[in-house]
């Protein structure tokens, strides 16, 4: 049976794994340090199994891990990582003494020194029941203080949590080690392919990571446990050391026992590539949508991972994978996690009732939409620049522009378009953002024509093509009329092959006029010249029609209004289901419906 209880689990049955298992559903309330009833569970298991338990909690009253040890021990678990060694681990350890004697030993005592925890705490158990606690702190330069046990229902909680708080004060600043100085040295690991690695190292160094190494061990499909295989992780762990790195990211998505499991054998804090990619959204996101979205994808992501894991802990060492607009609320418990997100999604949905009413104006006015998609650093904000002349952020990072940023624009026949640049797509992209950037990518996706834009200079441009294609499949854009696009011709090498593609530099400004003619052509497609003829007796009508596109002339005859106008297809479409073909003037300009 898969279970997250550690240490000497031999000849413990499942049905009591699993009831050990549920304690890492157990919730602190805020001022516990440990509540009698989860005292008494302990003592009930201690005893029943003949062994100590141990639990650890983090400030916040979660249980992030669970173990049991034979009858006079328990694996004490390091939770520090080499960025703050110095640090309290933020993290208590409550176990149980199965002899009746709640004193701490010596060994205890070690352990709160080296490993460095909150708080050491023996519980007494006899008979089943809880006796007595004693729980040690540290003190400043490896002193212990150490209050006589108390009766088990007698613990000062709030005493024993304010002596934490000193705790930290003394032995070592939270905010000097929070923030690593410098960038921080990464190692990457991968099991697809070189070209996947690339990109996560350009990744990497988009997030603000030096990358020292990385490495590549092709596998099917990844290692339950460790993702690699424990040999090929004991000597990633001997590669960090030497390579001196802060941390390691992995190619793939990792589970939180994964992560937990190869913290513990790397020594250094774990990432994946999910997490590299929404702390990179996190350090871009501008607008207070785009805060909400990411902080709902974090969340979103985090909230799956947290049984066994070791994002907490690594969350404790700062930098990369940490970030947030949610930054201070990373180390929130579940409970809070899920408060936390049904506001996010309330907000956003109150901004996207915004954005609805936004685009059913532009939509009444018939301003149609042209959105730049493509790869993620394919050059859309410098072709959306070069084409309007904005200052759009264009960097060569990955991820640059995270916000739609849409600018007004008008082809030679006076057709007034939008031009909207989009959050570039990425092989992998995590399934949280796709759904949190849903609204944001939709509106792209809803677009009258597509400007896909490909990165001719990279040899990856096929397969960045195919992943280009499969969002926009996802997220349903398979109406839109599509102008393909090949940039970056000005450093292409060797010159790439895409029939029916307009080459184009976005740098010097080649192909952009005829990018804008097929721009301006498949608008005046979308978008036709029409005259409606309405009779006297259908006056009323005119108002319905007017706002549907831009109207060119009115004229009065005897037959009825003219009202000429430049309208989509779809609009002239509805009109004519509505109210039927006669309103319209000439055959010709009948589209069918
Ligand atoms: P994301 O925001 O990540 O989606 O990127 P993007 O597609 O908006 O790309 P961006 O416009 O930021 O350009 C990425 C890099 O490519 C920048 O360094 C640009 O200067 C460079 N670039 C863009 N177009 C061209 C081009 O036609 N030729 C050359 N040589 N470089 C270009």
């Amino acid at each position: 049976m898969k279970h997250n209880v550690y240490g000497n689990t031999e000849g413990i049955r499942d049905a009591v794994l699993r009831e050990l298992d549920d304690l890492y559903s157990y919730e602190l309330e805020e001022g516990e340090y440990l509540p009698r009833e989860l005292m008494k569970m302990l003592a009930e298991y201690s005893c029943r199994l003949n062994r100590e338990i141990a639990v650890y909690l983090t400030r916040d009253g979660e249980i992030v891990h669970v173990a049991v040890g034979s009858d006079c021990d328990v694996e004490l678990i390091d939770f520090r990582l080499r960025r703050n060694a110095s640090r309290l681990s933020r993290v208590r350890c409550v176990h149980t003494h199965p002899d009746g004697d709640g004193h701490l030993s010596d060994v205890d005592l070690s352990a709160l020194k080296i490993f460095r925890y909150d708080a050491m705490t023996a519980v007494g158990v006899k008979d089943g029941e809880p006796v007595n606690v004693q729980t040690a702190f540290l003190e400043a330069e490896n002193e212990i203080l150490m209050p006589p046990p108390v009766r088990w229902y007698q613990v000062p909680d709030r005493d024993w949590l304010n002596q934490i708080e000193v705790s930290d004060q003394k032995v070592g600043r939270e905010e000097t080690d929070r923030v690593p100085e410098g960038p921080e040295k990464a190692v990457l690991m991968g099991i697809e392919s070189m070209e996947s690695l690339e990109e996560l190292k350009r990744l990497a160094e988009t997030a603000g990571a030096n990358v020292a190494g990385a490495f590549l061990q092709k596998r099917d499909k990844p290692d339950g446990a460790l993702f690699i295989g424990r040999g090929r992780a004991e000597e990633l762990a001997r590669e960090c050391q030497a390579l001196d790195a802060d941390l390691c990211i992995m190619d793939e998505e990792l589970t939180g026992i994964q992560v937990r499991n190869l913290e513990d054998i790397l020594r250094v804090k774990v990432i994946d590539r999910t997490t590299l990619i929404l702390d990179i959204f996190a350090q871009r996101a501008v607008s207070s949508e785009g805060k909400l979205q990411v902080e709902l994808a974090q969340l979103q992501y985090q909230s799956t991972r947290l049984i066994g894991q070791g994002l907490v802990m690594s969350r404790l060492a700062g930098g990369i994978g940490t970030r947030g607009p949610g930054e201070s609320r990373l180390e929130m418990n579940r409970r809070r996690i899920r408060e936390r997100m049904t506001e996010l999604r309330r907000r956003l949905a109150e901004v996207e009732k915004q954005r609805e009413i936004r685009r059913k104006n532009r939509e009444r006015n018939g301003t149609p939409v042209v959105a730049l998609v493509g790869y993620t650093n394919s050059g859309k904000s410098t072709l959306l620049n070069q084409l309007t002349g904005s200052g759009v952020y264009a960097r060569d990072q990955l991820f640059a522009t995270l916000d739609a940023v849409s600018r007004r624009m008008e082809t030679p026949e006076k057709t007034e378009y939008l031009l909207v640049d989009t959050v570039g797509f990425i092989r992998k992209l995590p399934h949280t953002l796709v759904s949190a950037f849903r609204s944001t990518l939709e509106e792209a996706a809803l677009a009258d024509v597509l400007v896909i834009v490909n990165d001719g200079s990279s040899r990856e441009m096929a397969a960045q093509h195919d992943t280009v294609e499969q969002v926009l499949n996802e997220l349903g854009a398979t109406e839109a009329r599509r102008i393909e696009a090949v940039n970056k011709c000005d450093i292409a090498d060797p010159w790439p092959t895409f029939p029916g593609a307009v080459m184009i530099s976005a740098k010097t400004g080649e192909g952009l006029e005829e990018l804008k003619r097929r721009i301006a052509q498949a608008l005046q497609e979308n978008h036709a010249p029409v005259t409606f003829q309405i009779p006297f007796s259908q006056y009323g009508l005119i108002a319905r029609i007017r706002p549907l596109g831009r109207v060119i002339s009115e004229d009065y005859t005897d037959a009825g209004t003219e009202l000429r106008m430049v309208m989509s297809r779809e609009n002239v479409n509805r009109l004519i289901r509505e109210h039927g073909a006669a309103i319209l003037k000439t055959e010709g300009e009948k589209a069918e419906s």
